[in-house]
């Protein structure tokens, strides 16, 4: 199984930025776990970050062509903003888990909103790291049952 994690804009300054709400890891650690935990599981996982949001289409189309089954994403402050990532989302047509490091909805108004929500199998907030563990044990889950 061949699952992809892609995370927005800001990720990769987890550790330095808003502790408050991200923690202090930093986002080379939070791949070293998820890299650790897909090991386990016999799951081959690639990454992907970008600070740009035509990137992070491109990326999301590339999955229809690399084998890849399943996308985790956080697409950060585009969850908000971003019909291009629903509709990129939405082009592949793969199974795709939503993750937000923080409880995004104990958080200010506009973070409410989340359009890529729909083309989603599940989404996930608030649990810091382990969100994105959790994530890969529902993708993997809804890829076994549908194949
Ligand atoms: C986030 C929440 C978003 O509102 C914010 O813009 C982020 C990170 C999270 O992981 O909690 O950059 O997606």
């Amino acid at each position: 199984m061949n699952i992809c994690v892609i995370n927005g804009p800001n990720l990769n300054l987890l550790g330095v930025r808003e502790p408050q709400h991200y923690g202090n890891g930093t986002y080379e650690a939070l791949l070293q776990k998820i890299q650790t935990y897909c090991e386990q599981k016999g799951i081959n996982v690639t990454f992907y970050q970008s600070n740009q949001e035509g990137d992070l289409v491109d990326r999301i189309q590339a999955a229809l062509k690399d084998g890849t089954d399943g996308i985790i994403i956080n697409p950060a402050a585009y969850t908000h903003t971003s019909v291009a990532l629903l509709d990129a989302l939405k082009a592949v047509s793969l199974p795709a888990v939503e993750v937000h490091i923080s409880k995004v909805e104990e958080r200010e108004d506009f973070r409410q909103v989340s359009f890529v929500r729909s083309a989603c199998i599940a989404t996930i907030t608030g649990h810091g790291f382990d969100g994105y563990l959790e994530a890969v044990d529902i993708l993997c889950r809804h890829i076994e049952e549908t194949v």
